[in-house]
């Protein structure tokens, strides 16, 4: 199979699709994988160290899309290139559909088999997604730290306070992957911190890694509503596979909040669980309003792209080398969890909840042509 990794052009974002040793991999099975000219430069890595794995190094992106069958991304695409997705070709990349009806049409209507990263699902959970919830969720509190700065348009709070003076409360809501990540790291700067979540079995685990470290409280809007109102930072990390998020932090719980704390809603790739948010980018990742500053940014991981390219890269080539061996419609039909991956094919939107969202009609992928 012809496998392509182009360039990202996302603003600000590093990360590449594939690296070296996921190259050599699939050569050495007998594939040929393309890769656009700088891919990896973002990550560090340099052309020829892709030539050398078997790489064949192509100068533009238009160049991966007309030849490969696979193309193996990080970010969505974007309206510049959609013009390049080619009719009946397989996408696998995190895709966010909840919150982009335009490039489902485009999926749609090109019948591209597309696989999102955010919702290929083991009995486990997800296990593309965890790595980048893991690096989300640690930067989160350590960015927000940053912002709490007086200069910076913060409360001018020490996070771990000092003897004498009292801590950051640290609220998250939510917590999975990115939540647990929050708290972990909330929990090594001495914030005091809790966690919010509606799943009581979630909330047992959380208790169980940080005994006497970390409040657990059920996620309802009377908990939620008192728990923001005393938060320095929140954290937004819920989650529901597919679907928009809901939207439990109300505009009038963010204007009871102190001047000058600061919502970081990781979860706004799926549109956030605060009303009050809207997607940001990493030269301006924050923005003011009623007084609470706003950190939106929908690819936080790639501000690390060196941690988080081979992070990505370590959980997407088992997929990868499964649909390239035995190609897209068999490695789906064999793999469950590859299968609830699937939000469009040929033609169909083929994930429920992305369906729900998107006000479209599903159809199971079994039932595809
Ligand atoms: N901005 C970024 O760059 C970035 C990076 C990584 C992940 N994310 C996003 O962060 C979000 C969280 O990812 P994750 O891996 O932690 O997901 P996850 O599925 O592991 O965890 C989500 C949690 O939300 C909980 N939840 C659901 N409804 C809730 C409610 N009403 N109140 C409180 N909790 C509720 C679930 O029980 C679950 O524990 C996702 O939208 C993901 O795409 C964003």
């Amino acid at each position: 199979m012809i496998i392509g990794v182009p360039k990202e052009i996302k603003e600000a974002e590093y990360r590449v699709a594939m690296v070296p040793s996921g190259v050599r991999a699939l050569v050495e099975k007998g594939h040929t994988v393309l890769v656009e000219k700088g891919a990896g430069t973002g990550s560090g890595i340099q052309d020829d160290e892709y030539v050398d794995a078997g790489a064949r190094l192509v100068q533009a992106a238009a160049e991966v899309y007309s030849q490969a069958e696979l193309v193996v991304k990080v970010k969505e695409p974007l309206e510049e290139e959609y013009p390049l997705l080619r009719e009946g070709t397989t996408l696998f990349t995190f895709l966010h559909l909840a919150t982009k009806k335009g490039l489902a049409r485009v999926l749609l209507e090109k019948k591209i088999t597309a696989i999102g990263y955010e919702t290929l699902e083991t009995e486990e959970g997800l296990p593309i997604l965890k790595p980048m919830s893991e690096i989300a969720g640690r930067i989160s509190v350590l960015l927000a730290s940053y912002f709490m700065q007086k200069h910076m348009g913060g409360r001018g709070l020490l996070v771990s306070g000092v003897p004498g003076v009292e801590r950051a409360r640290v609220i998250v809501i939510g917590g999975g992957t990115v939540g647990l990540n929050a708290a972990r790291t909330a929990v090594g700067l001495y914030a005091d911190v809790t966690v919010l979540d509606v799943d009581a079995e979630r909330l047992r685990a959380v208790d169980a890694l940080f005994p006497g470290r970390v409040t657990t409280l059920f996620s309802n809007s009377y908990n939620v509503e008192q728990a923001v109102k005393g938060a320095d930072i929140l954290v937004g990390c819920v989650h529901i596979p597919g679907l928009r998020t809901p939207r439990i932090v109300t505009e009038d719980m963010v204007k009871a909040m102190k001047k000058g704390s600061i919502i970081m809603d990781v979860a706004v790739d799926q549109g956030g669980c605060v009303e009050t948010i809207r997607a940001t980018t990493h030269s301006e990742p924050v923005y003011e309003l009623h007084g609470i500053l706003h950190y939106g940014v929908t690819n936080i991981p790639g501000a690390v792209p060196r941690s988080s390219t081979f992070a990505l890269a370590n959980v997407t080539l088992p997929y990868i080398q499964a649909i390239a061996d035995a190609g897209p419609r068999e490695a789906i039909g064999k793999d469950r969890a590859l299968q609830r991956g699937v939000n469009t094919m040929g033609g169909c939107i083929t994930h429920p909840n992305v369906a729900r969202t998107l006000g479209m009609e599903y159809g199971p992928v079994e039932m595809v042509d």
